[in-house]
C-alpha cells in the first residue's frame, strides 16, 4: 500500500524536526526542507531507515524551491505543515524600530510563502483529501511589545487560513498555535522575553508551579490528533487538543 506523504518545511530541528520523526515512525513518506543543507542532512539521516524521505534543502520564500517540493511530492498528499518561520531581527525591536525591509522578511517567510506553497501544491492536496497545517502563535492575537513584526505575520497566515478553509471544504485547514517551546527560536527571542511576553525557559502553572518549556516532541501528539480524530477547520491551540495532564 502506497503510505501517505507529508510535506513539512522548518523539518530540520524543532517542531518541524519532531513533527517528520513521528511522521516517519508511523510510516509516512516525507518531502522535508529547511535552509541549512548540512544540518538537514544530519537530521534526516537520524530517521528510521526504511523511512522514504526526500530532503530539499532551500529557503521556502525562493519560487523555484516551492515548485522542487511540489515535484517532490508527486500527485498525492496528504498533509502539508507550514513550520517554517522567521522571527525577524533579534532583540526583537519595538515597532519604532523595526526596520521595513526586516518585516518585508518576516511576512515574506512566515506569510508569503506558506500561502504560494499551498497554491503549488493545492492540486495534489486535493487528490487525497489533505489536510493544511499553519503554525501559528499566540503573539498573532496577544500584542506582546517587541513581537508586533513576527505577530503580524502569524495573524496575517491565521485569516489566509481560515479563508482557505472556506473556500476549499474538502480539505482540513488548520492554523495551529503550539504554544511556547524550548527551541532555538524560542532562546533566540529570550533576550527580551519578559512578564510581558512568551516566557524565556519556563512557565507557571495553574497552580503556581514553575514548570520548564515543552519539548517540541512534547507538543506532537496534538498535531497527530489533528490526523486521527480531525476537528473541524479553523484555528487551534495544541494545548486544547493535548490530554488534561500533558498540557499542564
Ligand atoms: N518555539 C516556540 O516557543 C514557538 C511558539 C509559538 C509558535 N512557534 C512556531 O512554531 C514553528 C516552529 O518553530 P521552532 O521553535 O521549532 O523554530 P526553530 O527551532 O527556529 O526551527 C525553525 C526551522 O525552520 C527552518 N527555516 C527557517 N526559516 C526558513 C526558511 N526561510 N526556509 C526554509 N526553512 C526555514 C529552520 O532551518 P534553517 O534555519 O536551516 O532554514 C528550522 O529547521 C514556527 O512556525 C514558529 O513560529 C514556536
Amino acid at each position: 500500500m502506497t503510505p501517505p506523504t507529508a510535506l513539512v518545511t522548518g523539518a530540520s530541528r524543532g517542531l518541524g524536526a519532531a513533527l517528520a520523526a513521528a511522521l516517519a515512525a508511523r510510516g509516512w513518506r516525507l518531502v522535508v526542507d529547511a535552509r541549512d543543507a548540512g544540518r538537514l542532512t544530519r537530521t534526516v539521516a537520524a530517521l528510521p531507515a526504511a523511512c522514504r524521505v526526500t530532503a530539499l534543502p532551500g529557503d521556502v520564500t525562493d519560487p523555484a524551491h516551492r515548485a522542487d517540493l511540489a515535484a517532490a511530492v508527486g500527485d498525492r498528499l496528504d498533509l502539508l505543515v507550514n513550520n517554517a518561520s522567521d522571527l525577524g531581527p533579534t532583540p526583537l525591536p519595538r515597532l519604532a524600530d523595526l526596520p521595513p525591509a526586516a518585516l518585508e522578511r518576516v511576512l515574506a517567510v512566515n506569510t508569503v510563502a506558506p500561502l504560494a506553497l499551498v497554491q503549488a501544491v493545492l492540486p495534489a492536496l486535493e487528490r487525497a483529501g489533505g489536510t493544511v497545517v499553519s503554525v501559528s502563535s499566540d503573539a498573532a492575537v496577544e500584542a506582546y511589545p517587541g513581537w508586533g513584526g513576527y505577530g503580524a505575520g502569524k495573524a496575517a497566515l491565521d485569516l489566509l487560513t481560515a479563508v482557505l478553509a472556506v473556500e476549499h471544504p474538502a480539505l482540513r485547514v488548520y492554523a495551529v498555535d503550539p504554544g511556547d517551546m524550548a527551541t532555538d527560536m524560542h532562546r533566540a527571542a529570550a533576550p527580551v522575553a519578559s512578564a510581558q511576553g512568551p516566557a524565556a525557559s519556563s512557565r507557571v502553572a495553574g497552580g503556581g508551579e514553575v514548570l520548564p518549556l515543552p519539548a517540541p516532541e512534547d507538543v506532537v501528539p496534538a498535531f497527530l490528533r489533528l490526523l486521527d480524530d480531525p476537528p473541524p477547520s479553523g484555528r487551534l491551540r495544541a494545548a486544547d487538543l493535548l490530554p488534561a495532564e500533558a498540557a499542564r
